[in-house]
């Protein structure tokens, strides 16, 4: 059968994502924890995966969930503590898990010493380490920001600190003020106190956040003017790749060197192949992956990502953005990731799926399974994909969406609408489709109150999932037809197949075609044709009529699919070469 080659550990592994607030709640209080994690440890490994990596669980007094750190080396209380941190790495270790931390550096908290110190006045030592700026006045003397940059999740990226009398920027929420990294103390520190810190302690290395906002254009020139009825504009060709990010990345691989740590950035706004290169060619040093933004930027609005209608996207701009992802780690000494989802996305069943009926949903979770287990690059798996949890319900009022990036969008539209109720239903019918809010909905454990989650007399923090009495853990777990054994199934056959699956090279055909999504996967003389119908009617398989396609495996089993060239809907097959 199939040799991998002989590679770095993380190249043919899949890291199961865990978002802690959301995972699972040990005591009771309506918040996920570290115990909870270490309980279902068993669980994990029982998928197959390699590795876990958890979203922040340092100190924070948690305006956008943990990425706003407070302490770098303190872990949020209702979390746990530093002790069961280091439980749970070992644990992991001796399970044969590895374990990486999420590296949240281009901001703290507004809680941070840091900021605290900086903002008490200009001659403060750690004044330079965040980015102050004097004000402007326009032509009727009023106080502006220095540029026009729109932060993140709105209104402008600079905040008026009364104390001081100066803006601080903030590419994100106001309370995460970004940190200055011209400064050489800065980075020291971060390499120190913070990656460090962690290293020691045995973590096998970092999903480092937003890797290329580090250096921004020290000019800070107005970004230009797109949405002239709006006072700030969209910048990002102004705070990503700017002109020292590369040094920035190429020191902190120093440090991670020594530790012989895994790395993976994400690289927003980035498109082009020589792009993303510049930052995975391994020769370059500096990091080993990073997660791309074509296939979950998908549909999203371009001034507003929630300015936009329901699946908004053609299924030949999924087939451009898989082959540009894939494409990396052809003739190239770079690597490539597999994802759909994360903690900032809405599930992929509902973006690019379908939860319509619940046959619908078990098939396209099913068909995206063998998509993403069939994808070259190291694979991610985020909590509740394996059951093939769905987007909240669409009778969900807006008082379900917690998010600061929905709740600040929606507060957006009912000021400048004039809390206008058309206004406001398209808001949220956008929200449905794509708030960050739907990944963070409680995972699916049983089909009890609370789903398993937190006990049943607990409030957990978001309400769980109406569905969850159907679809969870439990239930799939004695089910070989289920959603849950199809990934284990698929995910065993991705490690059989690795030298295809897992380092092929990628061939798209059939690019036109907007319901079947087909390619070929390739490596030294062997292939694979996978087909996905991406619809809810029956498709036929061009490529295989006549030719010596055996069957591998079908989403629908192979016995309902035996010989029959039309796909079933949102069915997805994998045919082996026997020519
Ligand atoms: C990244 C995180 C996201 C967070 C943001 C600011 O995009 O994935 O959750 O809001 O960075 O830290
Ligand atoms: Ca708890």
């Amino acid at each position: 059968m199939a040799s991998a080659p002989a590679e770095k550990w993380w190249k043919n592994s899949i890291i199961y994502q865990i978002y802690p607030a959301s995972f699972k709640d040990s005591n009771g209080d309506g918040i996920g924890d570290l115990n909870g994690i270490l309980s279902e440890l068993d669980y994990i490994a029982s998928l197959g995966v390699d590795a876990i990596w958890i979203c922040p669980m340092y100190d924070s007094p948690q305006y956008d969930m943990g990425y706003d750190i407070s302490d770098y080396q303190k872990v949020y209380a209702p979390y746990g503590t530093v002790e069961d941190m280091q439980t749970l790495i070992d644990a992991c270790h001796a399970k044969g898990l590895r374990i990486i931390l999420d590296l949240v550096v281009n901001h703290t908290s507004h809680e941070h010493a840091w900021f605290k110190e900086s903002r008490s006045s200009k001659t403060s030592a750690k004044r330079d380490w965040y980015i102050w700026r004097p004000a402007k006045y326009d032509a009727n003397g009023k106080r502006c920001p220095p540029n026009n940059w729109r932060a993140i999740f709105g209104g402008s990226a600079w905040e008026w600190d009364e104390t001081t009398e100066e803006y601080y920027l903030h590419l994100f929420c106001v309370e995460q003020p970004d940190l200055n990294w011209e400064n050489p103390d800065v980075r020291k520190t971060v390499h120190k106190d913070v990656m460090e810190f962690w290293l020691n302690k045995g973590v096998d290395g970092f999903r480092v956040d937003t890797v290329n906002m580090y250096s921004k254009d020290p000019a800070y020139p107005d970004a230009p003017v797109l949405s002239p009825e709006s006072e700030t504009q969209v910048a990002f060709s102004l705070f990503c790749n700017g002109p020292r990010i590369h040094e920035y990345i190429r020191e902190m691989n120093e440090v991670l060197e020594k530790y012989d740590a895994m790395t993976v950035g994400e690289l927003a706004q980035t498109p082009t192949m020589e792009g993303v290169l510049r930052y995975v060619s391994a020769a370059k040093k500096e990091l080993n992956m990073v997660f791309s933004f074509d296939v979950v930027d998908l549909g999203m609005g371009k001034d507003y990502k929630f300015l936009t209608g329901k699946r908004n996207w053609a299924l030949p701009e999924m087939k451009t953005a898989i082959q540009r992802t894939q494409n990396i780690l052809n003739g190239t000494d770079g690597w490539t990731t597999v994802f759909m989802e994360n903690h900032d996305q809405a599930r992929s069943v509902s973006r690019f799926g379908s939860d319509k009926t619940p046959e619908a949903r078990d098939a396209s979770a099913k068909m995206l399974a063998i998509f993403q287990c069939t994808l070259s690059g190291t694979q991610f798996v985020y909590q509740g994909q394996e059951i093939g949890m769905v987007n909240a319900p669409e009778e969900w009022g807006v008082e379900e969406y917690k998010d600061v990036d929905s709740t600040n969008y929606y507060h957006m539209v009912r000021e400048m609408s004039n809390n206008d109720p058309d206004k406001l239903k398209e808001a949220l019918q956008a929200m449905q489709h794509l708030a960050r809010d739907h990944s963070r909905l409680p995972m699916q454990w049983s089909a009890e109150p609370n789903a398993g989650f937190s006990p049943p007399s607990a409030k957990p923090w978001m309400r769980a999932h109406d569905n969850h009495t159907e679809i969870n853990v439990q239930a799939q777990n004695d089910n070989s037809s289920s959603v849950l054994s199809f990934w284990k199934k698929m995910l065993r056959l991705r490690k059989e197949y690795a030298d295809l699956f897992v380092f092929g090279i990628f061939e798209l055909l059939d690019e036109q075609n907007g319901e079947v999504f087909s390619y070929m996967k390739k490596s030294g003389g062997k292939s694979v044709l996978v087909a996905l119908n991406f619809s809810d009617t029956p498709q036929k398989v061009e490529q295989v009529e006549g030719r010596g396609w055996e069957l591998l495996i079908s989403s629908v089993g192979e016995e309902a699919s035996a010989g029959d060239a039309n796909l079933q809907p949102w069915e997805g097959r994998i045919y082996e070469a026997s020519f």
